[in-house]
């Protein structure tokens, strides 16, 4: 059978990622308070191992697949690219060869989207997005658990993003078209998200507003969203934080928004430029419940990926 990768939400059905968001829900309350390092009962990946290849930085992505292998029963090794011989130009296609005879599966945090697909094509276990400079699937799964954990149902569910149309959008775009809910996207003229993805969610059902005016997008808004205004690789340009400023999510924006509405970010955040403090630390804000939730969304990747869920 051919290997189960995890590149991008859209290449899967949303019975796919229901079935990762059930099981993930099913394995954080079994698990109750147990300390974070303990194996769960059934041990689905033991003996396994994950390859993390960083290209870029991270603290949760890394915490978070590392945690969820352990209480899978797995264990992970990390390449950073500085320390491997990717850093000294040995090529994707290789290491994909390499790894695939060493590991069960391979993660990649990378910057061309490219890469992950010619990781993909060249390995012969498991490849899993651990975000590009164009989606980032992981993240995604973790927020729809968060939104449903706090009473969200999402089909028909109206989610607002505010700021830089960027890789962490895409992904929402394609989640929004798989599970059936609409998302508004204010952002300044040229930094909209990528068409493809636009339109993609349109065909597929999902109702994408693309507007200039923050409060457009956030008036009775279920869900706001934002990210840093500069990407991981983007170049820090004084004219683009100018632009993105009238994005800033903060209590004025929200005020225009449902009274229950929630406030998401990836993170890390920059309190003060997308987001200001008080909506930070506001009791609308579910941004820590967001991250744990990294470590409840990789298991079920994990678990899809290694064909263990959604035979
Ligand atoms: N949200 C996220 O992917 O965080 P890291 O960059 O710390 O992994
Ligand atoms: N859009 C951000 C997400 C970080 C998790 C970046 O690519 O840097």
């Amino acid at each position: 059978m051919s290997v189960r990768h995890f590149l991008d939400l859209g290449d899967y059905g949303a019975n796919a990622i229901a079935a990762m968001i059930n099981d993930a829900i099913d394995r954080k309350a079994a698990r109750g308070d147990a300390p974070k390092g303990r194996v769960d009962h059934d041990a689905p990946l033991a003996g396994l191992v994950l390859a993390m290849v960083f290209e870029k930085n991270s603290t949760r992505t890394r915490v978070s697949f590392e945690i969820a292998m352990r209480q899978l029963g797995g264990t992970v090794l990390v390449l950073e690219a500085g320390s491997s011989q990717l850093g000294r130009g040995e090529t994707i296609a290789d290491t994909a060869r390499v790894l695939s005879r060493m590991v069960d599966a391979i993660m990649l945090r990378t910057d061309d989207h490219s890469k992950i697909e010619e990781m993909a094509r060249f390995a012969t276990v498991p490849v899993i997005n651990g975000l590009t400079d164009r989606s980032h699937p992981c993240q995604i799964v973790a927020d729809l658990l968060t939104m449903i954990e706090h009473g969200k149902a999402l089909p028909g569910l109206e989610v607002a993003w505010f700021g830089d149309g960027n890789n962490v959008l895409h992904s929402i775009l394609e989640a929004a078209g798989l599970m059936k809910f609409n998302v508004r996207v204010a952002t300044p003229a040229g930094f909209e998200p990528d068409m493809d993805f636009v339109s993609s969610a349109r065909s597929a059902g999902a109702t994408v507003l693309l507007t200039q005016d923050p409060v457009e997008a956030a008036r009775n808004a279920d869900v706001l969203i934002t990210d840093t205004w500069i990407s991981m690789g983007q170049t820090d340009a004084a004219e683009k934080r100018a632009a993105m400023i009238p994005f800033q999510v903060n209590r004025s924006l929200m005020d225009h928004a449902k009274s229950d509405a929630i406030f998401l970010h990836c993170l890390p955040a920059h309190v003060g430029e997308e987001v200001s403090q008080d909506v930070f630390e506001g009791r609308q804000s579910v941004v820590f419940d967001e991250a744990e939730n990294r470590i409840h969304a990789q298991k079920s990747i994990l678990l899809w990926a290694f064909d263990v869920l959604g035979k």
